[in-house]
C-alpha cells in the first residue's frame, strides 16, 4: 500500500496509516528570508504566501485532513504597526486571491483565534469564506488569525463558567469540546521553520502529545519535498502516549 513515493529510487514509501491526520505549521522565517536577500520584510511575506498555497496542495496529495497554519499570534499586535497593518492585509488579499481556487479543490476554511480587534470587514470577509467553504472535506485548513493558546484557554474557561457548569462536570473531553478545535482531532504533527525551537503559544492544550519537527529552512524556502521529508520523520517515530514500547508495538521484538 503505497500512499507516497517520497523519493522514487532510493526510499521505501509513507504508509498511509503513517500520515498525520492533522499537522500544524508555525510558519516563520519571512523576515529573515527576505534580508537575506536584502529585500523588505514586506516580500517575504508575500513570499511566504506563495509557499502556503504549494504546502496546502501537498497536503491534499498526501491524504492530510486537517491543516492549522498559524498566520498571526497575539503577540503578532507588539509589531511595529505598519508592519500589522500588512499582515492583515494579506489575510483580506490571500483570501481574496485564492478562495475560489481552494474551494474547487475541496479545501474547507476556518478561523481558530478571537475575533475581537479586528476589523469588521476583515471578519466578514473570514466569515464569508468559511461559509462558501463549509461542505468541503477534503482538506480541512484552520487558519490561526489573531490566536493564542493561552488565549484560547482563557476563552474557554470564561465560556465554561458562563455556561454554570458544575466543577466535577469539568474533564478534558469537555474542555476540547470549548477550544477553537472543538470536533477535531489533535495534531499529530507540529512543523516549525526557519530553526526556532519553541511553541510560541501555538495550540498549546492540543498538542500535548504532538510530534515537533524543525527545520531550519525559512518558511519561503519550506517546499514538498521538505514536507514529505518532515512527514517521512513523523513516520519512523513512536509515540507512546505514556505507555511501553512492546504495548504499543505488539507483536514486535
Ligand atoms: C512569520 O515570519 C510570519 C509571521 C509571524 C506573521 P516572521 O515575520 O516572524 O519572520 P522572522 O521570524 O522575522 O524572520
Ligand atoms: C510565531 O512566529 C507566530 C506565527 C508564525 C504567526 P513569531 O515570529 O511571531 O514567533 P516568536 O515571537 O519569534 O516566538
Ligand atoms: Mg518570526
Amino acid at each position: 500500500m503505497i500512499a507516497v513515493a517520497r523519493n522514487q529510487e532510493q526510499t521505501p514509501s509513507l504508509l498511509p496509516e503513517r500520515v498525520p491526520r492533522h499537522i500544524g505549521i508555525i510558519m516563520d522565517g519571512n523576515g529573515r528570508w527576505a534580508k537575506a536577500r536584502g529585500l523588505p520584510r514586506a516580500e517575504g511575506h508575500r513570499q511566504g504566501t506563495e509557499n502556503l498555497r504549494r504546502i496546502i496542495k501537498a497536503c491534499v496529495e498526501f491524504g492530510v485532513e486537517i491543516l492549522t497554519i498559524y498566520a498571526f499570534s497575539t503577540e503578532n499586535w507588539r509589531r511595529p504597526p505598519l508592519e500589522v497593518r500588512l499582515l492583515l492585509n494579506i489575510l483580506e488579499t490571500v483570501i481574496d486571491r485564492e478562495l475560489q481556487e481552494l474551494h474547487d479543490n475541496g479545501v474547507q476554511i476556518r478561523h481558530i483565534g478571537r475575533t475581537e480587534k479586528l476589523a469588521p470587514a476583515l471578519l466578514r470577509k473570514i466569515h464569508d469564506a468559511c461559509e462558501y467553504t463549509k461542505d468541503n472535506r477534503r482538506l480541512i485548513l484552520n487558519v490561526a488569525f489573531n490566536y493564542g493558546g493561552r488565549d484560547e484557554i482563557i476563552h474557554a474557561v470564561r465560556e465554561i463558567v458562563k455556561a454554570g457548569v458544575p466543577a466535577d462536570d469539568i474533564t478534558e473531553d469537555m474542555l476540547n469540546q470549548y477550544m477553537y478545535t472543538s470536533g477535531l482531532p489533535d495534531p499529530d504533527l507540529i512543523i516549525r521553520t526557519s530553526g526556532e525551537i519553541r511553541a510560541s503559544n501555538f495550540l498549546i492544550w492540543q498538542a500535548a502529545y504532538a510530534e515537533y519537527y524543525f527545520t531550519p529552512t525559512y518558511w519561503p524556502d519550506f517546499d514538498r519535498e521538505q514536507l514529505l521529508e518532515a512527514l517521512w520523520e513523523y513516520s519512523r517515530r513512536t509515540r507512546r502516549f505514556g505507555k511501553t514500547d512492546e504495548q504499543v508495538k505488539p507483536g514486535e521484538g
